[in-house]
């Protein structure tokens, strides 16, 4: 089994447990087929209103001065790494909602299930997606004349992982790492706050 897939106690869909997200990234570009597929899956999740409050900068290294602006906008230590990746993605989230001009309270919520939808898409096409909160929002606005009542929320690098053996050490250390979480009695509780659910206490039979 690949080291990276989540050791899960309970059992889960085959994909969700093999995304992951590496900072080492293969020198390979990812087809506009594959593409339009993962921004596909990005526009049927659920949200809010039906208001579909994500959008999408996106910047390949086909163009290597739009590759440059975008990852201007990622802070250094993501640049770091994320400049190796094929494809870079902004997610810029409406704060409010079209109709009628109110606050969405569910807005970036959104943006990250239309990125669940996103990164499994991408999984089942042989692809890896690197989240990133670590951005530079007023650059990001400044640069790509964002409106107001918009946000550049996080980014994404997309791509194929690289084979660790070819990775400096710092990157190859993380990407070899086992992935950790929280056992599920931490997080879902019944009753009272921070009371484990029984349900978590009890073995699959
Ligand atoms: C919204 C979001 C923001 C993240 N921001 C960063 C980031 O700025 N830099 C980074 O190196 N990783 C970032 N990550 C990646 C997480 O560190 C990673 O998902 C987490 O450690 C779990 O690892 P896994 O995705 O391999 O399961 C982010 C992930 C998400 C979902």
């Amino acid at each position: 089994m690949n080291i990276k897939n989540a050791a899960t106690e309970h059992p889960i869909l085959k994909l969700l447990a093999e995304r992951w997200s590496p900072y080492g990234f293969e020198d390979r570009p990812v087809s506009d087929l594959d593409l339009r597929s993962v921004f596909e899956a990005a526009r049927w999740a659920a949200s809010s209103y039906n208001e579909q409050p994500w959008n999408y900068l996106m910047a390949t290294r086909e163009n290597q001065a739009e590759f440059e602006i975008l990852l201007s906008c990622l802070v250094e230590a993501n640049q770091a790494w994320a400049k190796s990746a094929p494809v870079l993605v902004l997610g810029v989230v409406s704060l409010q909602f079209a109709k009628n001009k109110q606050d969405n309270r569910a807005a970036v919520h959104d943006l990250g299930l239309a990125a669940g939808n996103l990164c499994i898409e991408a999984t089942s096409r042989g692809l890896v997606v690197h989240q990133m909160i670590g951005i530079h929002q007023d650059k990001a606005r400044e640069i790509y004349g964002i409106p107001k009542h918009f946000g550049a929320w996080t980014a994404m690098a997309i791509g194929y992982k690289a084979d660790p053996a070819t990775l400096p050490d710092a990157i190859k250390e993380r990407d070899l790492a086992a992935r950790q979480r929280k056992p599920l009695h931490k997080f879902v509780f019944t009753g009272k706050w921070g009371q484990a659910s029984p349900l978590t206490l009890k073995k699959d039979t």
